[in-house]
């Protein structure tokens, strides 16, 4: 099979030869790439997965097992609307983009390169957790993130090569030399350095970590950078399902944790085999404190420039906003003063990045209503989880100096420090969560911990067999 033939896309790459000859340089090495740092004793085996062969709804919902090293990772883009304007900052209502602005090509590709980096550092970061997935279901699930990650990076890299000759070569080479959590060569953003090694921390990723990614890409989809605007809008399908992963992974461990507090005597969801929700609780403030901070700076003179320049706008910039220059409004930060909390107003475009978290922030409240919703559906009472304020272990930004509780009040750094063990996992813990990390793969079981889904992947049973091993050792 040729290259073209291979790599599902509508971006013409049969006829584009310069793309075709970047490609057929670096496609090899991502294929090595995957072999090496993708998920780790699972390369032989079959597993139950959707391909995205064009962008339209019939495309999309291509499902067929298959093993991860042969998937079709294709090039997407939504399609183009030629007289689509630049939805805002100095240049709004010109014609986007095609080719990339000379004087922004520096800011653009750094825009990309972060981004793209951040795809192939999620695979690496969840590379063995396929040997303790508590059921079949989550297995796929988990390859279906990982591998449409692999795509996610192959969109960026599309970009690299088609937009920024010789430079952009070298930065799509350059993604696959970096490795997450190596102290030489670490992926860029400290989040992505960090290790997602057992089940709760990846749903805890996939619902916020994930949902950071969500954000950044729908901003960048109202670029005037037309080509970055189309591959971002596309992903954001995508993302939509890494995000139901954690949503909704989180959501059927809290059912189960409920569910065990009742059933045991004394009230211990530990004694059953099932994750208390404390502990829970714990993870939500170390994941949330830990996303957060991939929004960047409270008051930011790159946001301001991303902003003032047409590259990334707010979400839903077209559809929610009327003005679009962000030269007429203030925005109001708490910031820390004398010891205390007092509001500081700063110009909008200052304040992107925090026009931006506050969605993520209302998004991850209406996801963790739903998580009480299912505490209350089990029957139990007295137990309430919750979104700590965004102030709450920060080590970026204008918060990072100071300390702060659950409730984002300030507080003295002893007090965080006698604190932080009700509020953070403790080691304990985590080697608690690791206990329970016992691998489940009959076609229909789950681990105590885990509740079933409500239903199955695309009109199959819970109790599909959605990986069929190559050997019988499991
Ligand atoms: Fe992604
Ligand atoms: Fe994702």
């Amino acid at each position: 099979m040729s290259l073209t033939d291979s790599i599902p896309n509508n971006v013409d790459l049969g006829s584009d030869r310069k793309l075709l000859r970047a490609l057929e340089k670096w496609q090899p090495n991502f294929i090595e790439w995957w072999k090496d740092m993708g998920p780790e004793g699972f390369q032989e085996d079959q597993i139950w997965l959707r391909t995205a062969i064009s962008v339209d709804a019939s495309g999309w919902a291509n499902y067929e097992y298959v093993r991860m090293p042969e998937y079709r990772w294709g090039i997407f883009l939504t399609p183009r609307d030629e007289r689509r304007p630049i939805g805002f900052g100095d240049e709004a209502d010109r014609l986007a983009w095609e080719e990339v602005p000379g004087e922004l090509r520096g800011m653009l590709r750094r825009i990309i390169v972060t981004q793209a980096d951040t795809e192939p550092a999620s695979v690496e970061q969840q590379r063995l957790l396929g040997k303790t997935a508590p059921s079949l279901y989550d297995l796929r699930n988990l390859f279906q993130v990982n591998v449409e990650e692999g795509r996610h990076l192959w969109a960026m890299v599309h970009l690299l090569h088609q937009y920024f000759g010789r430079d952009g070569r070298e930065e799509a080479e350059a993604l696959l030399q970096r490795r997450s959590g190596d102290v030489d060569k670490p992926r860029i953003l400290s989040t992505f350095n960090e290790r997602t090694d057992e089940w709760l921390s990846f749903f805890m990723f996939t619902m916020f970590t994930d949902r950071d990614g969500k954000y950044q890409l729908s901003a960048l989809s109202e670029s005037g950078f037309d080509p970055l605007a189309r591959a971002t809008q596309f992903m954001l399908t995508e993302e939509a399902f890494h995000l139901f992963v954690g949503e909704t992974g989180i959501g059927r461990i809290v059912q189960r944790a409920a569910e065990a507090t009742l059933k045991d005597p004394n009230g211990d969801a530990r004694n059953q085999g099932a994750i208390d929700l404390p502990t829970i609780q714990k993870w939500i403030n170390f994941w949330f404190s830990s996303a957060i901070e991939l929004f960047g700076g409270e008051i930011s003179s790159n946001a301001a420039d991303y902003f003032a320049t047409g590259l990334k706008g707010r979400h839903h910039e077209r559809k929610k906003y009327e003005e679009h220059s962000g030269l007429r409004d203030i925005y109001s930060i708490p910031v820390v003063k004398d010891g205390r909390l007092t509001d500081e107003e700063v110009p909008l475009r200052n304040a992107m990045n925090e026009v931006l978290r506050d969605e993520y922030v209302s998004d991850c409240e209406r996801a963790c209503a739903r998580w009480n919703k299912r505490i209350q559906e089990s029957g139990l009472t007295g137990f309430e989880l919750k979104i700590p304020s965004r102030r709450f272990n920060r080590s970026m930004g204008i918060y990072a100096d100071h300390c702060f509780d659950l409730e984002g009040q300030i507080i003295s750094e002893g007090e965080f420090e006698k604190r932080k063990s009700e509020w953070l996992p403790t080691a304990e813990d985590r080697a608690y969560v690791q206990s329970v990390m016992v691998p489940c793969y009959e076609p229909g079981k789950f681990a105590p911990w885990i509740a079933p889904p409500r239903k199955g992947v695309k009109g199959k049973g819970v109790d599909f067999e959605y990986v069929k091993f190559a050997s019988s050792a499991r």
